[in-house]
Order: structure tokens, then sequence, then C-alpha cells
């Protein structure tokens, strides 16, 4: 099969022939048609994330058709159109996942970067036959993010005021799609006036660039305080989030691509009784949920580019670059 593999760390990433997969046990292997980037593959790529190995394939988002599985009991699969759940071993509870076996596919297991991946049967779910390979493989990781963390973390109401941070990004994107979806009135800032136009184009009701100064002030007359904020930037910009979050509303941290605070007011943590909450992916029923949320609502994934194969490096130095608007998706022919 071919593969796109980081052989180490800030190496390109090549297309290679890797020995097929062969499935064993409560296993499947899928013939991949469409593949999505996440900032993790970028961060994998820098050496950034925990639990390293190389050479690896990378990519934790799939979609295609199953080709064998490893036990009998699970040949109804064969054939099946399927997306792939990348939130592995998350355990019994729904509060948070097991500490200890709990795995994102594409790292350490290789992923789907890739003509097939061999990934557990317990992580197919079928395609809704509403979505595209594409836009079925741009849903996995991001949405399961935006959906556990608008809602199960979020607990997101219609009519409430939402701010959703950096929206250029992949689960910023789903967040604001998931959030319009369910009757939220949504606010959202990015680095870019272009991804502020894209954003209101998809029913944002108004949007701040961060790179401003005063836009934590623009943002406080246009739409007062927030019910709900929903943020995978971190940084500085947490204080100016407390800053913005109404006495009793709730902040949600899924990411911190602008690394740890310094300086916190815990004064105003205490004192306006803020809920502060983390949120990591996603359970296997917070996923089954996504996938129907997203079909109830005819929910279309915002698509940056496609790119093919031969162009997985191009593609993944666009993620380096932060020039998305939405998922940045490798079509597999
Ligand atoms: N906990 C989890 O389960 C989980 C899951 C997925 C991702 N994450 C983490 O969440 C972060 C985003 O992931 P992603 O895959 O969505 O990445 P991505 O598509 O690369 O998006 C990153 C976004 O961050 C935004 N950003 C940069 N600087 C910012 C700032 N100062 N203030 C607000 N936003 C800023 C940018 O928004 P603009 O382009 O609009 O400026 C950029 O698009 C990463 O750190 C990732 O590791 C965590």
């Amino acid at each position: 099969m071919k593969s796109l593999v980081l052989e180490d760390k800030d190496r390109e990433l090549v297309l290679l022939d890797r020995p097929d997969p062969v499935a064993t046990g409560r296993q499947a292997v899928v013939r991949i048609l469409a593949a999505a980037l996440n900032h993790r593959d970028a961060w994998i790529r820098q050496g950034r994330y925990a639990g390293l190995k190389f050479p690896v394939i990378p990519g934790s988002d799939g979609s295609g058709v199953v080709l064998s599985v490893g036990d009998d009991d699970d040949a109804h699969w064969v054939g099946q159109e399927v997306i792939i759940n990348p939130s592995m071993g998350w355990g019994d509870s729904q509060t948070h996942q097991d500490q200890q076996h709990y795995r994102i596919l594409g790292l350490p297991d290789d992923g789907t970067l890739s003509e097939q991946v061999m990934v557990p049967v317990n992580s197919l779910v079928p395609k809704p036959p509403s979505l595209s390979f594409e836009e079925a493989a741009a849903l996995p990781l991001a949405g399961l993010t935006a959906f556990r963390a608008l809602f199960k973390r979020g607990s997101c109401l219609p009519g409430e005021r939402v701010l959703i941070t950096g929206v250029g990004g992949g689960v910023a994107s789903f967040a604001l799609q998931f959030a319009l979806a369910a009757g939220a009135i949504v606010y959202i800032s990015s680095g870019s006036p272009e991804k502020i136009e894209k954003a209101l184009a998809l029913g944002a009701t108004a949007g701040v660039d961060y790179k401003d100064p005063g836009w934590v002030q623009s943002l406080q007359r246009q739409a007062g305080d927030f019910d709900l904020v929903i943020d995978g930037a971190a940084g500085e910009g947490v204080a100016a989030l407390l800053q913005l979050t109404r006495p009793g509303g709730r902040l949600v941290f899924y990411g911190a691509t602008r690394g740890n605070p310094t300086g916190i007011d815990m004064r105003r943590i205490f004192w306006k009784q803020l809920n502060i909450l983390g949120s990591t992916m996603g359970s296997p029923e917070d996923f089954s949920e996504m996938i129907a949320f997203v079909d109830r609502h005819g929910i279309h994934p915002v698509i940056d580019t496609v790119f093919s194969m031969e162009e997985g490096e191009t593609a993944l130095r666009r993620m380096d670059d932060g020039r998305q608007f939405g998922k940045i998706i490798i079509k597999i022919p």
C-alpha cells in the first residue's frame, strides 16, 4: 500500500510503499478513500507531542470501505462505507477517558494517511449517505472535540451567547456550525479578516480580529458578555476570555495552541463564579451522537482544500502555516 510517512521529527511527509496490514481478532482493515489533517499531525512532526514514535503513518481522520475483518463475527462490516472513530480505549466513564489505555489513531498506531489502515472493529461507524467521503473524513477528531466541548462540557443551550475563538481552526469551525445548528448566537474571533468574513457567511453574528489591540472592548460593545466561551488557543488570551464571560458563565478549553497563560486573575474566577472546564476528544457515545447530530441537521463540514497523496507535504505545511479555514483533506484514490 502507499502511505504518507514521517520518518523522524522535523522531516518531510514522504510517500512510501508499506506492507498491507492483515486484520486479526476484532480488527478491521479499511480501504481509506479520504483522510484529514489535524493540528496534532503538525505537533507530531515538530516533535511536540507525548509518546512520539518514528517512523509513523500519521492521520487520525479517515473514511472509506471495510476491506477485511479478523473475526467471522464481524463479517457483516466487509464492504460497508464507514467513518473511523479515532478516540480509542476511552473506557466506561462518560466523564473522562481511561488515563492509561486511551490513545488516538495516528500515533502510536499507524494512521489514516494511507491506502489502508487497521483499526478495532468497535471504532467503525457507518458513513451517513448525506456526506461525501471527503466530508466524512473531515469530521472525526475535530467534530468529536467540538461536540463534546460545546454540548457535553459546555452545556450549550438555544439562545445563549457563545464565543468561539480562532474560528479558522478545524475544531473551531465545527464548533461554529454545531452551535448555530443548536440555536445559539455565535460570535467568533480570528487572526484573519477573510476568515471572519467566511464565518459571518456561515451564520456568525459578528467577529473580531484577535490581533487588533481593541478586540476585547470591541466584542464587549457588540455582544455584552458571553454565557459560554469555547477556546483552543489559551496563552495570554485567557485573561481576556475570563473578562468576557458573564458571572456564572462557562469556559471550555480543548487546546493550548498559544501555550500556557501567565498572570491569571484568580479573583475574577471566584468572584464571577466562573466554571472552567477542560475537554478532550469524546467517548464512543459522544462520537455516535455527533454523527447523528450532523446527519439530523444536514451539516456539511467546512473543507478548506483537498490535496492528493503526492501533495501530502504541501498539505501539512498549510496546517503549519495556519492558513486554512476548516479542514484540510487528502483524497486517496
Ligand atoms: N483536546 C483535544 O481533544 C483536542 C482535539 C483537537 C485539537 N486540540 C488542540 O486544539 C488546538 C486547535 O486544533 P485544530 O486541529 O483545530 O487546529 P488548527 O486547525 O490548526 O487551528 C488552530 C487555530 O488556532 C487559532 N489561533 C491561533 N492563535 C490564536 C489566538 N491568539 N487566539 C485565538 N485563536 C488562535 C487559529 O485561528 P485563526 O486561523 O482563525 O486565526 C488557528 O486556525 C490545537 O492546539 C490542538 O492540539 C485538542
